[in-house]
């Protein structure tokens, strides 16, 4: 017994130490954690319960048989974030440079459909050179067992990806089909093909940084949800993220119980909106103003600004927001804001999360270059999110409410539950003056007749209470008592039920 244990002893030791401690030097030398420091930090203390720590690969060619590291570049297994389980995977770049073999395969798709069998998150912390070259189709087929994996998952149990290295070719796609990327600026980088590649074969001349770093994907691509600093910081911000989250779609989000007061008016809000209708102002100024204890976990911020999507608690329960940005492009929606928000609404939906909605919109983006991008089918990602999510959906109405924008943002038509507007808000099939310009060209030459119109039309459509009337709003509330309203419809709400025709999926336009 004796014996055997020190066997086991042994061959533990020589699996913690991955590829060597002369690679885990050359990885803390670039500033990076090794895989399983890495899931110390992400995980409660002592709570990491490892599997698969003796698996090899099983690659007889080009001297790879003499060539074994137990663990085969991923530590995979459960533990706990605030007390709460989830599955994780980690890849050990000081092993064949974290590449994908079939066994390393074998080990993801095992926690990821024991996740999905218990109901918990699966986290993979990537930092893998791609397919493992030696194995060839071996580890093309590991790759493709791993995305079925996550499409199954997907809409099941949250799926986090935090890329903290190189991650080229097949590396890039499992992340992708995740709910949520984050990345860690310098030191890691996706891309299909590398820089080598693209120089030889569209000849542009590119950085790995600009090409697939971080702050490329978070603020150019929308590929990545978030860019920090170095691998504590994503580790410590992927632990708040968790926070947020219900284990599964079989859950509701966990409340946290908070002390502030859930009928808190805040009179400064009465200010926000200028009364020069051009005039922007941030709308984050108001998110940060209502939710519990000014705390937003805002997604994406610095890609489509024009929208601002992220999580955040009001009573203690979670919700996600989403609001246009009259700061930005005046908050009109154009295609990279229209799927940024649908993507985020049907994670929502799919998650069991309330959506509020704040409205100050003038409408899609005009002009060639959106409607050759597409934006007929892409605003219809965010019209289509909205109109199938179930959840409850509470939408208030800053100020512009505009033409087809009126319709999409989760209005009273698309099974809004409670929609609200504030009492300066103007909801219009458009702006005053556009509309004159067009339904009174006859006056177009007659200054004088035209601002009469434009006062006229203004006065009749740029309010809430035509849409009041007609019960498309529910009610015009004072911007100070938002709060108030929002966390009373969300009582309400709890137990909404609501479901949607069966259908295999719906087919929404991609
Ligand atoms: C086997 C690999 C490897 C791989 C790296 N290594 N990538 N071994 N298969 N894919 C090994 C290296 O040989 C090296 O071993 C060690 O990992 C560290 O690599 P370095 O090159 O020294 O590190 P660095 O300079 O930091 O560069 C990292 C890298 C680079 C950018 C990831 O290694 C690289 O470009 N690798 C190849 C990437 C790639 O083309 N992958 C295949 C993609 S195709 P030693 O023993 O020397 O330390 C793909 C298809 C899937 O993934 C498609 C599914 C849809």
């Amino acid at each position: 017994m004796q014996d055997i244990v020190e066997q086991l002893r042994a061959k533990r030791a020589l699996a913690r130490l991955g590829g060597g401690q002369k690679r885990i030097d050359s990885q803390h030398s670039k500033g990076k954690l090794t895989a399983r420091e890495r899931i110390e930090l992400l995980l409660d203390e002592g709570t990491f319960e490892e599997w698969d720590m003796f698996v090899e690969h099983r690659c007889a060619d080009f001297g790879m048989q003499d060539n074994k590291i137990p663990g085969d570049g991923v530590v995979t297994g459960y533990g706990m974030i605030n007390g709460r389980l989830v599955f994780v995977f980690s890849q050990d770049f000081t092993v064949f440079g974290g590449a994908l073999s079939e066994a390393h395969a074998e080990k993801i798709v095992k926690v990821m459909e024991q996740a999905m069998k218990v109901g918990a998150p699966v986290i993979g912390l990537n930092d893998s050179g791609g397919a493992r070259i030696q194995e060839g189709v071996a580890s093309l087929g590991g790759y493709a067992d791993v995305f079925q994996q996550n499409v199954l998952a997907s809409g099941v149990i949250p799926q986090i990806s935090v890329i903290m290295g190189p991650c080229a070719g097949g590396a890039v796609y499992s992340p992708a089909m995740t709910d949520f990327i984050f990345m860690v600026k310098d030191s890691s980088y996706m891309f299909v093909t590398g820089p080598e590649v693209v120089k030889t074969v569209t000849h542009e001349e590119v950085t790995a940084e600009e090409l697939g770093g971080a702050v490329t994907h978070s603020s150019r691509s929308g590929v990545s949800d978030l860019a920090f600093e170095n691998d504590v910081e994503a580790l410590m911000m992927v632990r708040r993220l968790y926070n947020y989250l219900p284990l599964s779609n079989r859950e509701k989000p966990p409340v946290r119980p908070t002390n502030d007061p859930a009928d808190r008016q805040d009179y400064s809000l009465d200010t926000l909106v200028p009364s020069n209708p051009n005039q922007p102002y941030d709308i984050k100024e108001l998110i940060l103003k209502v939710v519990d204890n000014d705390d937003f976990f805002e997604l994406q911020p610095e890609y489509a600004k024009n929208i601002v999507i992220g999580l955040a608690r009001m009573n203690g329960e979670t919700v996600g927001i989403v609001a246009n940005q009259p700061l930005v492009l005046a908050g009109c929606l154009d295609i990279k804001s229209s799927i940024k928000a649908a993507r985020f609404v049907r994670f929502c939906d799919a998650f069991n999360i309330p959506i509020v909605t704040f409205v100050d919109v003038p409408g899609f983006m005009p002009g060639t270059a959106q409607e050759y991008g597409g934006i007929i089918k892409h605003g219809a990602k965010l019209l289509y999110a909205y109109a199938e999510a179930t959840v409850p959906k509470i939408t208030v109405i800053t100020r512009k409410a505009y033409g087809g924008a009126y319709d999409v943002m989760a209005s009273k038509h698309l099974r809004g539950d409670v929609n609200l507007s504030w009492p300066n808000a103007e909801i219009a099939v458009m702006g005053a003056k556009g509309a004159v310009e067009i339904i009174f060209r006859q006056d177009k030459n007659d200054p004088e007749k035209l601002s009469a119109r434009e006062a006229e039309y203004k006065e009749r459509f740029a309010n809430p209470f035509v849409a009041g009337a007609r019960g498309f709003i529910d009610d015009v509330i004072h911007p100070h008592e938002t709060r108030k309203r929002i966390t009373r419809s969300l009582t309400m709400l709890k137990q909404k039920k609501l479901e949607n025709p069966w259908r295999k999926h719906g087919n929404i336009p991609l």
